[in-house]
């Protein structure tokens, strides 16, 4: 054990890329989030899309997972998941959630934080019938966050639902659909050697983004 952690412990990567000034971000967030996601795509790295949804129930216990951003724009940042799960539930009682993007073979992070809301039914209806069908009877079939017995369980869960949509388009589960965070705040980070990283800050200041840099 003692071996392992000595592993973690002094596990160094010098951070040699480029450095990160504000002059060199968008003035929008939302477009260099969009230029860091396409340059994480053309490194190879794998789902550059999916993100750490953090939420807090309601005794303020925090608690996170990954979860894969299907939308980043102007309106906000949209996954899609099960209304009855764990995080779902947080979200109805905070109605808050922080989102972090780790691109980290390019050593660079994206921070958001912000309040969440249901996308419209019609936006989770558009997104779910272009999933694939194997993946729209799974969102049927599980009773996500659910402690259940066996994976045999879940098996028959799905068996059911199979034999319920035989030669039917599946529909969209009624607790299933899109949740979208509108950031207050989104934060660009890129390693930099001897840990003096850059980091730079987008706040909301009247109609625009005001741009900061923070200490690393
Ligand atoms: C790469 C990756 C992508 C995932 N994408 C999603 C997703 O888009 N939606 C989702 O509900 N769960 C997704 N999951 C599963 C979640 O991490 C989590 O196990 C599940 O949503 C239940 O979380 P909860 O009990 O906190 O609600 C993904 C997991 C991984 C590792």
């Amino acid at each position: 054990m003692t071996g392992d952690n000595d592993l973690v412990r002094d596990r160094r990567v010098q951070y040699e890329t480029a450095g990160l000034d504000i002059s060199d971000v968008d003035h929008s967030p939302v477009a260099q989030w969009h230029r860091w996601h396409e340059e994480a795509a053309e490194a190879g790295l794998v789902e550059p899309n999916a993100m750490t949804v953090s939420t807090v129930d309601a005794t303020g216990m925090p608690d996170g997972r990954i979860v894969l951003a299907r939308e980043v724009s102007e309106s906000g940042i949209t996954f899609f998941t099960n209304f009855n799960s764990a995080k779902s539930e947080q979200i109805n009682s905070s109605g808050n959630a922080s989102a972090v993007f780790g691109w980290l073979a390019l050593h660079r992070q994206v921070r958001v934080t912000g309040s969440v809301e249901r996308i419209s039914d019609a936006e989770s209806d558009a997104y779910f019938s272009s999933r694939p069908r194997g993946s729209q009877i799974g969102a049927w079939a599980s009773p996500q966050s659910e402690v259940i017995e066996s994976r045999q369980t879940l098996e028959s869960l799905v068996a059911d639902v199979e034999a319920q949509f035989h030669d039917k388009e599946v529909t969209r589960p009624p607790f299933w659909g899109g949740w979208r965070i509108i950031p207050v705040r989104w934060e660009f980070w890129q390693g930099r050697p001897s840990r003096l990283h850059d980091r730079i800050q987008y706040v909301p200041s009247e109609q625009e983004w005001v741009r900061q840099r923070l200490a690393p």
